[in-house]
């Protein structure tokens, strides 16, 4: 038995703990659940009483050694491990994706800020609106055939809620519900039953406009405009208007700016006119603000309307409507850097 003991020793001692497997073996053999030192514990009934207990400490101790030298060897093992981790703390760090805005919003933002800068406010409507703020409010009863200048999406359920096909709408309800004067701002999304193309989608952007007070004229409409065009498009814009007709203005206008890419010389945006349209306007009719409660004796008013998805387009040179509602992330990833 002390010879079994001293040889077991030996091999402890000596074990040559080259690498991870050796370890494991070692374990297997030293310290595993069939190791070889329970079988010694299990021959100690063999021995004679009296040597019994300095055997039974004797194998402990090569347990112990045992022991020492695999978690020694492991944790040298676990060391080198770590170490050998190659981390370059000199390398510069994963960049963030940077999101981007869409280019709508970014061109509705800078409108909003224009007109803030001016004292408007910026109101919302519903996109689901009912005939009376979308049309007949507007000076748009029924059978009027300007009704038909705007192909429109009606909810089957109640033929009289629709999706909105202007955001004039939302003057309506704003002269409603508000004391006067009004100055304000609407931006949203409308609806018409259009065919799809580059140049028209079944929905796209409006931003209305709204000034409604004593003794508005319209050289306020006129100034109001400018002012804009040359905060946005730049100092030297100018603009046009061309007389037309809405049926919610008298006298109405179609708004033109200068081609600010080519300085109004022409060029294939503007198809050589050397203006590019953006909206309508005009003075909002005394029917529309007799509609609203307003004494169209006392107040009076201007309107307009931008195309906003139009602007978006003249701004940023896109030339596909499409382009404006697919969230293609290889179109949209071009406008972080504009704002
Ligand atoms: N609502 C008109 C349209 O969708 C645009 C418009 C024209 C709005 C004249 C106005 C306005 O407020 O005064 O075509």
């Amino acid at each position: 038995m002390e010879e079994k003991i001293k040889e077991l020793q030996k091999q402890i001692e000596e074990y040559q703990i080259d690498g991870k497997e050796a370890l494991e073996n070692f374990r297997i053999q030293f310290l595993g659940s069939k190791n070889v030192l329970k079988m010694l514990f299990s021959e100690i009934k063999s021995v004679p009483n009296e040597q019994r207990k300095a055997i039974g400490q004797s194998i402990n101790a090569l347990k112990n050694a045992a022991q020492n030298k695999f978690d020694q060897y492991s944790n040298d093992a676990n060391k080198e491990e770590e170490t050998n981790v190659s981390i370059d703390l000199t390398l510069p760090g994963d960049a963030f994706k940077l999101g981007s805005r869409h280019p709508i919003s970014i061109v509705n933002e800078s409108i909003i800020n224009i007109f803030s800068n001016i004292g408007f406010t910026v109101s919302e409507g519903p996109e689901v609106e009912d005939d009376w703020h979308n049309f007949t409010g507007l000076n748009l009863p029924d059978e009027h055939p300007a009704r038909d200048m705007q192909d429109t999406f009606f909810i089957e359920k109640n033929p009289d809620w629709l999706l909105r096909t202007h955001t004039s709408s939302v003057q309506m309800r704003v002269m409603e519900s508000n004391e006067l004067p009004i100055r304000t701002i609407t931006p949203g999304r409308v609806y018409r039953n259009e065919a799809i193309s580059a140049r028209a989608h079944c929905f796209f952007h409006q931003l209305e406009g709204l000034y409604i007070d004593e003794s508005v004229s319209f050289a306020d409409l006129k100034q109001t405009l400018l002012y804009f065009a040359q905060e946005f498009f730049g100092e030297h814009a100018k603009i046009r208007l061309r007389p037309s007709y809405f049926p919610f203005t008298e006298p109405s206008a179609e708004l033109d700016v200068s081609c600010t890419l080519c300085s109004g010389k022409g060029c294939k945006v503007c198809k050589h006119t050397g203006w590019l349209e953006i909206g309508g306007c005009g003075m909002v009719d005394p029917n529309v603000l007799k509609n609203a409660g307003i004494d169209p004796t006392k107040y009076t008013g201007f309107a307009f309307g931008f195309g906003i998805d139009r602007i978006a387009m003249l701004k940023y040179q896109i030339n596909d409507l499409r382009l404006l509602s697919e969230n293609d992330i290889r179109f949209l990833d071009q406008f972080k850097a504009t704002w």
